[in-house]
């Protein structure tokens, strides 16, 4: 893998970027907070349309003048209905679904968009783009970030022409970055955080991007002592009142409650707060994204509309308890403070003992 460099990172005051959170908490307002602070703001466009990924642009263009990115979901292969037919009757026995269809999220048209009108970055999760779009979207200005949660997946990443890997630990809220979501896929642990970013300094030089269950100063200082050039955080961020967060999530987030990882409610193996949906159909719940996403969006909905914890998918990181109430950008500040006094508390430490 080649020696490479990431304008973006190498330009922020402040080594904190936004994690993408679609489905509600991403919002142009919390991406612009995020960059007037000095961090890296990304816009999540999974579940959206081309046409609403670029009214949020707009927004975000208005709302701030500093670079940031958008974040697209990879399409994978769809699922045979006979793959899904058992877990759906399980659901359907006690709860109204949907349709489980298979669509592309827009990834087409999207992609055109992007091309069309350049962010700085454009990054991706469950899934590597071919080498013809990382071309283009580089042709186009901006820089492409792929998410990773292996070595083997960061090869593929390089190869493809990658600007940037977010490196994704297991601690990770939400869905897993994985390039694949199969049974044998289950067969091996996914890799910590810690973990993952040793072996990807060892095995290429692009900038690495920590994620997942960082949400103090301690934390961020422990990612770019193992290599990273910034830390993406996500959970943290949820209770900001600048997200999008409803508030039944909101609530949750702040309570200590331990996380799982399930396909139970999309198809696709994601760390959310254990309630009793989750717990119930972990075990029987197959691989189909987005055919799940889209059968239990109704009962999700329902349960949102009702307050009702116990069946919506709470994503949060396994960190999820210490993120505070506050304004985005007093966060990035304190955060940023936190991370000084904690890389120079180790620096000392180590001196003493030498
Ligand atoms: C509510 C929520 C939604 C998320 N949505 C996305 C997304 O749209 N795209 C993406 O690449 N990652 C998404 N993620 C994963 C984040 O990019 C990141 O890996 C994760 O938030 C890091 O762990 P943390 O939540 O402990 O900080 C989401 C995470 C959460 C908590």
């Amino acid at each position: 893998m080649s020696e490479n460099q990431s304008v973006i990172l190498d330009h922020v005051d402040v080594p904190i970027v936004l994690a993408p959170m679609a489905g509600g908490p991403s919002t142009p307002e919390l991406t612009a907070a995020v960059a007037e602070a000095g961090g890296f703001g990304q816009l999540a466009a999974g579940y959206l349309s081309a046409a609403d990924t670029a009214a949020r642009i707009t927004a975000t263009r208005a709302a701030t003048g500093k670079p940031f990115g958008v974040n697209l979901f990879v399409p994978g292969p769809a699922t045979p209905p006979a793959d899904l037919a058992d877990y759906l009757a399980e659901l359907g026995a006690d709860h109204e679904l949907g349709d489980p269809r298979f669509d592309t999220d827009d990834w087409a048209a999207k992609l055109d968009l992007l091309v069309a009108d350049p962010v700085a970055a454009v990054s991706f999760t469950f899934g590597c783009p071919s080498a013809t779009d990382v071309a283009r979207l580089r042709a186009a200005g901006s820089e492409v970030w792929v998410t990773v949660t292996s070595v083997a997946e960061a090869r593929v990443a390089a190869d493809a022409g990658a600007d940037v890997l977010i490196a994704q630990g297991a601690e990770a809220g939400g869905h897993r970055a994985t390039f694949t979501d199969r049974p044998e896929d289950d067969a091996t642990d996914p890799l910590g955080l810690l973990a993952l970013l040793q072996l990807l300094t060892a095995a290429t030089d692009l900038p690495l991007v920590a994620t997942g269950g960082l949400a103090t100063g301690a934390g961020i200082a422990a990612a770019l002592a193992a290599g990273a050039t910034a830390a993406q955080l996500g959970t943290v961020f949820l209770r900001c009142p600048e997200a999008g967060t409803h508030q039944v999530h909101r609530a949750a987030v702040a309570v200590d409650t331990p996380t799982m990882l399930t396909r139970a409610f999309t198809g696709r193996r994601a760390r959310g707060l254990r309630n009793r949906f989750l717990v119930e159909h972990t075990a029987t719940a197959p691989t189909g994204y987005p055919e799940i996403h889209y059968a239990t969006a109704p009962l999700r909905a329902a349960a949102r509309a009702a307050s009702n914890p116990e069946e919506v998918n709470l994503w949060a990181g396994q960190t999820h308890a210490l993120a505070p109430e506050l304004p985005a950008g007093e966060l990035v500040a304190t955060l940023a403070a936190a991370t000084k006094t904690a890389l120079e508390a180790a620096l000392s430490r180590r001196i003493q003992h030498c």
